[in-house]
């Protein structure tokens, strides 16, 4: 069999075409590699005075091919790559176009001259993936455009736009044209080699610099590729580029194998897996352009903000004037805010605001293509909503509700099409949060499912698919490590303990702190209607702190009490109280619980649950349950996912770790076989 080099050259005009095409992104694999060397190599052989490098399918080059940084490398490294490409005796000119990322940048700064279409995207994101550019970025970067702005580059993953790049003089010229024509062009009067390598980082200011290291030394608690990329970057001002580039290259390999780098590629593609539809047959698609929001409240004006900003028609529907102007307010003063602090331009909020309409009558339903509900949480309510909506809809709409616990079945039998009717279950603020559970109900049809997988994409949001089962796959789980965290309370930890711990192992916020700024009396609401088991362990701390009035933030006091809005940092003698006289109830003699018995239990708790989602095929992935708990539950992206430290750990110690937790949990602890979590891919 002949393979055919996905790096081809050849003489065009007199200039020397070298292209490169890998589908999708034209990732630096190890045939791009070879070809690469091998075409430059040619060049330096032929007639051609000149050449232009240039990347099929719409795009340059989206970097190194992660797929192979969990494999020992082979052959050329992309570092050699980038040494024959400036040591080639004649120029060649970068024709940038789509992707510019990462050994993307490597190579194009490695050619002389760099031509950029309008709507190139350039940067160099390795950080983002627990690594540092390793074919030497850290050491050319900062040679071109100083200390500081490198730093901000490289640690913060930035992406630049062409003019951007073209004002720090990353790129020569930026074009609307076409690439290739505009870079043969421009070839053609290149004479000289000039390469970055060559330069003297440029003196700046050091409080300059101290900045830029301060902001991402805050940032990289517990990453070790932002610190190594801060050391690396001021390098470039002390060592030739010779030693700099060895010291880049010994980080990168490092790097490449640490924990936070595995985890965070396992994220990549997490990522990427969730947001394709099921590999069925051809779905005819149901295109969404307006959609109706209905119930103006915290979460309904979230989600209408996210859907304006995607620039969908949005009608806002309300029972209650007064609430829907409340919402409409709501709405207008965000994007008075994005004004003021300069994130949107004045024509830009207004041209959102023009999308929107807020209405109470409910004959405006009949143009919509999606109609979300997020109204009170009570299925009584909900399911009168729904009889409505299906009166009024028209009958291809697609209805979805909110609701974060209720069963989708249930109120999908409310209408007269429960094919069209799925859960879109946003998470707060739903402008901001990445995640969206979609919760596909037994009735729902393939059509309803792709069309709102395909909306979730729109909205740039995580869509992951979870069958109807109470809590879904975030707040099922969310709740037993809450459960877990109460149990310590009465075992003898603090709150303030608790959440130190669990922040200590890189959480946001703790499950109190959490629990306060959500509001007590909605947990509290919800306990009242669940039946209790005596079999069951139940911590009722939180029910004693409701009775006290003691809702959280919003009434200054919840687990922890607050002035002038600040929480205090330990909780008060009164909160002590009401926690020790329940480990009295329950005969425990409290003990102290340091800080990895804690993290280590909330982390079981987590897994034990996951393991249950995954055997009753609410979680249709492993993985998606890891980007559930990165997007919507603050867990450390760079820990990678309940799912990804289970898979860290031995398993069968985890195993039995995890069986020692019934003895925590009363007899209603329901243990899993977690091999499904290893087994599972991805
Ligand atoms: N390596 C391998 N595959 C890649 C890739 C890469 N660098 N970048 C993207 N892909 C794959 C995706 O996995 C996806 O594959 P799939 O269709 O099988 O799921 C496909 O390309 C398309 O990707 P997206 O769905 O993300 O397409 P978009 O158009 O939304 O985005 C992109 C394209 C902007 C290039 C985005 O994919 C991206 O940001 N990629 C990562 C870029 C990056 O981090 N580069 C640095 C790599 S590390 C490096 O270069 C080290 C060097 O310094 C030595
Ligand atoms: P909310 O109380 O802030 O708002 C509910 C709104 O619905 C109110 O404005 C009310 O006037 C309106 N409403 C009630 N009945 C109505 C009807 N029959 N017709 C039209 N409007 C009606 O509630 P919130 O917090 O926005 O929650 C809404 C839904 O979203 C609930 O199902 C909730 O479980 C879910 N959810 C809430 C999250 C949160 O953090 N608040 C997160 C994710 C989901």
């Amino acid at each position: 069999m002949v393979l055919i080099s996905p790096v081809q050259g050849q003489v065009k005009q007199g200039v020397y075409v070298i292209t490169l095409d890998n589908p999708p992104v034209n990732a630096i694999s190890i045939s791009v590699r070879r070809g690469l060397i091998s075409a430059v190599n040619d060049f330096e052989q032929s007639n051609a005075q000149v050449a232009v490098l240039v990347g099929s399918n719409g795009t340059f080059i989206a970097g190194a091919d992660i797929h192979e940084f969990a494999r020992t490398s082979d052959g050329p490294v992309l570092l050699d790559v980038v040494r024959v490409i400036e040591n080639c005796k004649k120029p060649i000119v970068a024709a940038l176009q789509g992707a510019v990322l990462g050994g993307g940048l490597e190579v194009a700064l490695a050619c002389d001259a760099r031509i950029a279409h309008v709507d190139t995207v350039i940067g160099l994101p390795e950080v983002s993936l627990g690594i540092i550019p390793g074919a030497g970025g850290t050491q050319l970067l900062p040679r071109r455009i100083g200390i500081s702005r490198a730093i901000d580059i490289i640690c913060g993953a930035q992406r630049l736009s062409a003019e951007e790049a073209k004002h720090l003089r990353l790129v020569d010229s930026v074009v609307c044209s076409d690439i290739l024509v505009a870079a043969n062009l421009f070839a053609r009067n290149i004479e000289h080699k000039s390469s970055v390598r060559d330069e003297l980082v440029p003196n700046e200011d050091p409080a300059l610099i101290d900045q830029a290291i301060n902001r991402y030394t805050k940032l990289g608690r517990c990453r070790p590729a932002i610190a190594k990329a801060i050391d690396l970057i001021q390098a470039a001002a002390r060592l030739p580029i010779e030693e700099g580039l060895v010291l880049e290259s010994a980080a990168f390999l490092e790097l490449r194998k640490s924990q936070e780098a595995q985890a965070l590629r396992h994220l990549f593609f997490a990522e990427k897996t969730c947001r394709k539809p099921p590999q069925t047959k051809e779905v005819a698609p149901i295109p969404i352009n307006t959609v109706c929001v209905i119930g103006a409240g915290t979460m309904g004006t979230g989600i209408a903000i996210c859907l304006l900003d995607a620039e969908f028609s949005v009608m806002l529907l309300e029972q209650d004037k007064e609430a829907l102007d409340k919402g409409e307010e709501r709405i207008f003063s965000h994007y008075q805010k994005q004004v003021e602090t300069g994130k949107l331009s004045p024509v830009e909020a207004s041209k959102c605001l023009s999308h929107l309409l807020c209405s109470l009558n409910w004959e405006e339903l009949a143009k919509a293509d999606l109609v979300i509900e997020a109204v009170y949480e009570d299925m009584l309510v909900k399911q009168d909503v729904f009889k409505k909506i299906d009166q009024f809809a028209n009958p291809n709409a697609i209805l979805a509700t909110n609701t974060s616990y209720l069963s989708v079945d249930k109120i999908a039998l409310a209408t007269t099409r429960p094919k069209r009717v799925i859960g879109l279950h946003f998470f707060s603020p739903a402008n901001v949060m990445k995640l969206l559970e979609i919760v596909n109900a037994k009735q729902t049809c393939l059509e309803t499912l792709h069309a709102v997988i395909a909306f979730g994409n729109r909205l740039n949001k995580y869509p992951v698919v979870t069958k109807d089962s109470f809590g879904f796959i975030g707040n099922r789980i969310y709740n037993a490590y809450r459960t877990q965290c109460e149990f310590m309370l009465e075992d003898g930890a603090w709150p303030e303990e608790v959440d130190a711990a669990l922040v200590d192992f890189g959480m946001a916020m703790g499950p109190f702190t959490v629990a306060d700024l959500s509001g007590l009396d909605i947990a509290w609401r919800m306990r009242k209607t669940q039946r209790k088991n005596q079999e069951t362990r139940y911590v009722d701390i939180l029910d004693t702190l409701c009775e006290l009035g003691r809702f959280g933030r919003k009434t200054s006091a919840g687990y922890y009490d607050y002035t002038n809005g600040k929480k205090q940092a330990n909780t008060s003698e009164l909160v002590r109280q009401i926690i020790e006289n329940a480990s009295q109830r329950r005969r425990i003699k409290r003990r102290t619980l340091n800080s990895k018995h804690i993290q280590n239990r909330a982390l079981l708790s987590m897994v034990n649950e996951a393991a249950l989602l995954m055997r009753e095929g609410v979680a249709q992935r492993a993985s998606d349950i890891d980007v559930v708990f990165v997007h919507g539950y603050g867990f450390p992206r760079w820990q990678g996912g309940p799912v990804f430290w289970a898979r860290q750990q031995d398993r069968q110690q985890l195993q039995s770790d995890i069986a020692g937790l019934a003895e925590h949990g009363g007899n209603s602890f329901v243990l899993a076989d977690i091999s499904i979590l290893f087994e599972s891919s991805p």
